[in-house]
């Protein structure tokens, strides 16, 4: 007999389906780090101010620290696992290398979901605090000062911002690759 005090949960991460029974308090960052072993996705702050947990839920951005994981039910996650592998690593995480985008690897894996829900966003034409009077601009036409903007909820205490702007900018020109992962899919780069 299953535990009263416990909520059946069934989600979907990196493409992979899981159904846990989780005291309705844990969060979508536990349920991930703790009870599926996912530990990409880091705790920084826990309390929504640093962006470290940062995945993709159906799609969009959320800080997974934020989030009930008994509010994800039917919904599908990704997280950083599901973005590459170290064989084949997505054309923003090769950006981010080549870019110096990244120095101590704690905020990364939250800095590159928010790169491709960012590049997916302003490919759907949502606007920024920026840009909310102006046309809406394609991926490709961000500037430094939107970036900045849309990336704002992901913290780097080491200060790597020129090269991670440096990166979205550099994949961003080049599109193709980030509408494909931010649709929630896992799928392991190729490009
Ligand atoms: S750990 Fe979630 S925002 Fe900092
Ligand atoms: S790369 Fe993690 S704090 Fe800067």
């Amino acid at each position: 007999m299953s535990d009263p005090r416990t909520v059946g949960v069934s989600v979907t991460v990196n493409g992979e389906a899981h159904r846990l029974d989780l005291d309705p308090r844990v969060s979508l960052l536990d349920l991930l780090r703790l009870h599926l072993d996912l530990t990409g996705s880091k705790k920084g702050c826990n309390q929504g101010a640093c962006g470290a947990c940062t995945v993709l839920l159906d799609g969009e951005r959320v800080n997974a620290c934020l989030v009930l994981a008994v509010s994800c039910d039917g919904q599908e996650v990704t997280t950083i696992e599901g973005i590459g592998t170290p064989e084949a690593l997505a054309p923003i995480q090769d950006a981010f290398i080549e870019h110096d985008g990244f120095q101590c690897g704690y905020c990364t894996p939250g800095q590159i979901l928010s790169s491709v829900a960012l590049m997916d966003e302003a490919a759907r034409g949502l606007p920024s605090v920026i840009d909310v009077d102006a046309p809406p601009c394609s991926a490709a036409e961000l500037s430094d000062e939107e970036i900045s903007e849309r990336m704002s909820g992901n913290i780097c205490r080491c200060g790597a911002y020129p090269g991670i702007r440096k990166a979205i900018h550099a994949v961003a020109s080049g599109a193709a690759s980030t509408s494909r992962v931010a649709s929630g899919a896992a799928q392991p780069a190729t490009a």
